[in-house]
């Protein structure tokens, strides 16, 4: 790799000279099922500006399974990936010759879409003489919130998607503690599971939110792990006594699965504020009673109001500040890509053509194992 070294080198001198004040980034994702490409502004003052932030969705194309499909979203981002490259300079009106490096998501998430995404963004790296970042995507999420709120360090994340549930202390970057994490299910995929088992559509989280707005939390759920000391999450206890509750009540009416759906969503949100709570507990306990209390929500869940509206009770009851970046950011998006990768290249942290894609890439190597996880990352 000594033949690459040579533009990295003088790149992370000028920036540790001071000459690199605007950083534009090329980002790219494709850890999952959507094929994402961004170009992202980084001021030297650290504030950033997204120029263009496309995002092709492959819902139709997995729907029918009810689920991600890895083979064919490994091939779909193969076919979207030029063209939304390609896109996303058009509308930053920018020539890539004017970039000043390439990021892609390289881990965690589905292997094949990682290699589609690393090898195209390593290819344009070289091709243009520019440095590559790996950006882990979880990391993409935890700092996301500097990119659209201007969030100074330190702050709470939450992090809950459809592969993802995660309490972390965003030190800066690179600087993670994971406080909890689930030992089975992602929250997202709960949501997604109690769809599909009440005969909603995919994505789940959608269908059950909408749903729920038409019932009554009349039926008796667990709060799994409510009150544990570690922050972490159990889903997968929620999800079998949901199917139980559905299957002493079937056939089901529609009454009866909004009731199901707004049940679920309450207990859902219980435990979330339970475990967040106690987060912030630890927050506090590690960081002194001087340090800023904001909670940060990434990952598609954080687009469900009613957990919003118990988390914003759990802040303002805690004093913590709660900050939602936008939607389109906190579901999978390649701005916050560009953005770690700005983030990291700012501070002079690139990446060799040797980089590897990982499945599993955890934000915290440190952490200690959840006992009895089936954890994910
Ligand atoms: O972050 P994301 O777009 O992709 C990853 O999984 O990385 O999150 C997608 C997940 C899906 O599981 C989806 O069901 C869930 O976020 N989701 C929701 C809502 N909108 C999306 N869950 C609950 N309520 C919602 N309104
Ligand atoms: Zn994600």
């Amino acid at each position: 790799m000594d033949r690459f070294a040579a533009p990295f080198n003088l790149l992370s001198d000028r920036i540790e000279r001071g000459m690199s004040n605007l950083l534009t980034v090329l980002g790219i994702e494709t850890s999952c099922d959507e094929t994402a490409a961004a170009v992202v502004r980084r001021r030297a003052d650290g504030r950033g500006e997204i120029l263009s932030n496309v995002v092709r969705s492959q819902l139709d194309l997995h729907a029918a399974y009810g689920g991600v499909v890895p083979e064919i979203a490994a091939r779909a981002h193969v076919d979207l990936l030029d063209t939304a490259i390609k896109q996303a300079t058009v509308e930053a009106g920018i020539d890539l010759a004017r970039i000043d490096g390439v990021a892609a998501a390289a881990g965690p998430g589905l292997i094949g879409g990682l290699i589609v995404g690393v090898t195209t963004a390593k290819a344009i790296a070289l091709g243009l003489g520019k440095p590559f970042i790996a950006v882990n995507h979880l990391e993409a999420h935890a700092l996301s919130a500097g990119l659209t709120e201007g969030l100074d360090f330190p702050y709470l994340l939450l992090l809950v998607s459809g592969g993802h549930t995660q309490l972390l202390i965003v030190k800066g970057v690179g600087a993670y503690e994971r406080l909890g994490t689930t030992l089975d299910d992602a929250l997202g995929e709960a949501f997604d599971k109690a769809a599909k088992l009440l005969g909603l559509g995919y994505p789940g989280g959608p269908e059950v939110e909408r749903c729920a707005a038409q019932g009554r939390a009349s039926i008796p759920l667990p709060r799994p792990m409510l009150g544990r000391e570690e922050p972490h999450f159990s889903l997968a206890g929620l999800k079998t006594a949901l199917r139980h509750e559905a299957i002493k009540r079937a056939p089901l009416e529609p009454q009866t699965i909004a009731d199901l759906c707004a049940s679920f969503q309450e207990a859902v949100a219980d435990v979330v504020s339970d475990r967040t709570a106690r987060a912030m507990d630890i927050y506090e306990e590690r960081l002194g009673a001087d340090a800023q209390r904001a909670l940060v929500v990434a990952g598609g869940v954080a687009a469900n109001q009613w957990l919003r509206h118990a988390l914003n009770a759990v802040a303002v009851s805690r004093g913590f500040r709660l900050v939602v970046p936008p939607p389109a950011l906190c579901t999978d998006n390649a701005a916050m890509i560009a953005w770690a990768g700005a983030e990291r290249l700012a501070r002079g942290q690139v990446d060799d053509l040797g980089a590897p894609a990982r499945a599993r890439w955890p934000l915290d190597a440190d952490a200690p194992p959840a006992l009895g996880a089936g954890v994910k990352a």
